[in-house]
């Protein structure tokens, strides 16, 4: 035990130590100057800096079309609403998970946003569009946007939306924006700004080869597979019914970073807890469900309502209706995994 006076020389030492930009493990890991976002600790498990978080589909909507009578597009160059994980919003840039970003966009009728690219990997996943006329154009290729449709902008492709219908178009947009700002990995560039032009005219040359060169997957071919390994009894205790968007080429994820998938929670069923390395956002497309957390924590979720979980928190999902439930969800799994940080424990 150190005397007062050890102690207080220990003190200004740390003190002095911290205020110029050095630190030791003592003071790194101890409570006392290790706190709020300022923490790290060598846990025994995972705990995260974002909390489990839920947003209003209907409340984020609102809030949208408010904001389509105030910025035109133009202005936006993307106009949307973020999801904001509350714990992150004092040091991450619009974070809905510490590596993930998730928000609903708006094209009214007759709007287009312009072309642009960027190293984060993106991906649509469309929530209203009219019967025909909202497209996104990725690389030169043309691809329609219906209810469900996965949209995919791999790194670096070449991308702008369009609504040519007379009524709106919004969609989900999941990013791996975070992962790419926090490693020093954000480029982006206007086509405007190298080639003169707002709105690309030709196809593009190719991507990086490792690119998922599927950039479409609509809704009613994943919906149909979810059918299919239901009625052949192809159902997990804490998956539910599950298929994973995958890359055709490597059948790995749609992307190094993101995983895409479709889940179905039967009717009057539950989906069993279990701790996973993973940040994960569900969106509700079909039904409702409650996710239930620890500490009694439940979000209540109804069509196209948000939900994000980040890593080791588990978190059971409850279909209480009669009918199937359909989710689909934005994970950085692929990350874990390639790091050798996936783990899976039983909660
Ligand atoms: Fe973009």
């Amino acid at each position: 035990m150190a005397t007062p006076h050890a102690e207080s020389r220990r003190e200004a030492f740390i003190e002095e130590l911290l205020s110029s930009n050095f630190t030791t493990f003592f003071a790194a890991t101890h409570p006392k100057y290790s706190t709020g976002n300022k923490a790290f600790r060598f846990t025994p498990t995972p705990v995260s800096p974002a909390v489990p978080y839920s947003w209003k589909y209907q409340d984020a909507r609102a809030k949208l079309f408010a904001l389509g009578e105030l910025l035109t597009v133009e202005e936006a160059e993307r106009r949307n609403i973020n999801f904001v994980n509350p714990a992150l919003k004092t040091f991450m840039p619009a974070a809905t998970l510490p590596t993930l970003r998730g928000g609903i966009q708006l094209l009214l009728a007759g709007e287009r946003a312009y072309t642009h690219r960027h190293s984060a990997n993106a991906f649509r996943f469309i929530l209203e569009a009219p019967e025909a006329g909202a497209s996104t154009v990725v690389d030169g290729t043309r691809i329609p946007m219906h209810p469900g449709d996965l949209v995919m902008t791999p790194n670096w492709t070449w991308h702008d939306h369009h609504n040519e219908s007379d009524s709106h178009a919004i969609w989900y947009d999941g990013l791996d924006v975070l992962m790419a700002y926090w490693v020093g990995g954000v480029f982006s560039e206007e086509l405007k700004d190298v080639a003169g032009e707002s709105y690309q005219t030709a196809r593009q040359p190719r991507r990086p080869s490792d690119n998922n060169p599927l950039l479409y997957y609509p809704y009613a071919r994943a919906r149909d597979t979810l059918q299919k390994l239901l009625e052949a009894g192809v159902r997990d205790p804490f998956e539910g019914v599950r298929t994973e968007y995958v890359n055709p080429v490597t059948s790995a994820s749609t992307f190094p970073t993101m995983s895409t998938a479709l889940q179905l929670v039967p009717g009057k069923s539950r989906l069993e807890p279990k701790h996973r390395t993973e940040n994960i956002i569900f969106i509700t497309v079909e039904g409702s469900v409650t996710f239930q957390l620890p500490d009694n924590q439940q979000f209540h979720t109804g069509r196209f309502d948000v939900t994000a979980i980040p890593s080791w928190v588990p978190y059971s999902i409850v279909n209480a209706e009669q009918a199937p439930a359909v989710l689909f969800s934005q994970s950085d799994r692929p990350v874990f995994e390639k790091l050798g940080f996936y783990r899976e424990a039983d909660a």
